[in-house]
């Protein structure tokens, strides 16, 4: 047996793995390599979740963004990208629509837009609580300060994504303008767990100068904040950031990143995202056999779709999400799974 399998033997038994032995896990890593990963995540994924696939309505309500990260198609500095708001009412009606649909999860997401205050996004949460209780909230709206976090969460917000983007200081800084600091953004995601949230953390895959050094150093940083849920998808340039001339990730690594995270965290809600099918017609298919166990469809209103660009060719579906629904449950059903209807909680954790 070689190095790279006994690896991710190891992985599978639960055993940390050193930053250098991630290292080497990411370089010498194969297409047999990758099967074998692939087989042993599956065997983790099918042992938490059986074959349900969860599946979260994403609520894309702002595209305002006062960040100015150079990756991102929304920053701030993007003349081009056509701004919008989605009122309260809009909001809940997508919520409502959703509901319909099957889905239990609403997932809240919009650029640092301070136009809502806190108590605008109290308002929302709790009306979408009380209207649906059996479902979850889940913010994804930036760092904000504990306080704030608190409200939300006092509000009934279930759940909260903020991907730490990379865990390497050196990375951070050439993927974001000086203002923004990782120190802020790990404070932010301890200060969510702290309160009780369900957290979610996560990466792109290959962002500009990122090395195996720094996704091995994203590994051993996941393994000290034990997030419920991580976030992963390939970088994709936007035509009108600066880093619009970079490649894109490929599916290839992106695959084996999911695979080496069922692993080394077996119970881990795992996305198989949007941008994994926007490089690949069949990614969020291979995610989810890689060791994904989460869809998150759009919900967004049909007219702002294409104004939520935060890279190019993102995948919109151009059917309703009634469609789309159907069409995910068939295509999860040809790789034998089965999309469930629940608010799929983290194992263990549940409404607060
Ligand atoms: N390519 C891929 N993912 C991106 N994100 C932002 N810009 C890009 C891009 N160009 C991801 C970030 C962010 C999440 C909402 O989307 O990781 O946290």
């Amino acid at each position: 047996m070689n190095r790279v399998t006994e690896l991710i033997d190891e992985l599978f038994e639960k055993k940390n793995l050193s930053k250098e032995d991630f290292i080497f896990l990411i370089n010498h890593r194969s297409e047999e390599a990758a099967q074998y990963l692939f087989e042993k995540a599956g065997i983790r994924r099918r042992e938490n979740f059986g074959n349900g696939i969860y599946i979260r309505g994403i609520v894309e309500f702002s595209s305002y963004c006062r960040c100015d990260c150079f990756y991102c198609g929304l920053r701030r500095s993007n003349q081009h990208c056509e701004r919008y708001r989605l009122s309260r009412e809009d909001i809940l009606q997508c919520c409502r629509s959703g509901y319909e649909y099957g889905f239990r999860t609403f997932v809240l997401q919009s650029g640092e837009d301070l136009t809502y205050s806190d108590d605008d996004i109290c308002d929302i949460v709790r009306q979408i609580k009380q209207e649906m209780p059996d479902c979850a909230v889940t913010l994804s709206i930036g760092e904000k300060s504990f306080e704030s976090y608190q409200k939300y969460y006092d509000a009934g917000a279930d759940r909260y994504l903020l991907r730490h983007e990379t865990a390497s200081p050196e990375l951070y800084k050439r993927l974001h303008p000086s203002g923004q600091t990782l120190e802020n953004r790990i404070r932010c995601l301890y200060d969510l767990k702290k309160i009780g949230y369900q957290v979610g953390a996560g990466m792109m895959i290959q962002a500009p100068y990122q090395t195996a050094e720094d996704l091995a150093e994203d590994f051993v940083f996941l393994k000290q904040l034990e997030p419920d849920m991580i976030g992963v998808g390939p970088f994709i340039p936007h035509r009108d950031t600066p880093f619009r001339d970079f490649s894109a990730g490929s599916l290839e690594l992106t695959l084996f990143v999911l695979g080496i995270l069922r692993c080394m965290f077996p119970k881990v809600l795992l996305p198989s995202t949007t941008a994994l099918g926007t490089i690949d017609p069949a990614g969020r298919e291979k995610g989810v056999l890689a060791g994904g166990n989460v869809i998150m469809p759009n919900l967004s209103p049909q007219r702002v779709r294409g104004k939520y660009l935060l890279y190019n060719n993102k995948l919109t579906s151009s059917d309703d999400a009634r469609g789309s629904v159907e069409n995910l449950r068939n295509r999860m059903e040809t790789i034998g799974c089965e999309v469930v209807i629940s608010r799929g909680d983290a194992p263990g954790k549940g409404p607060h």
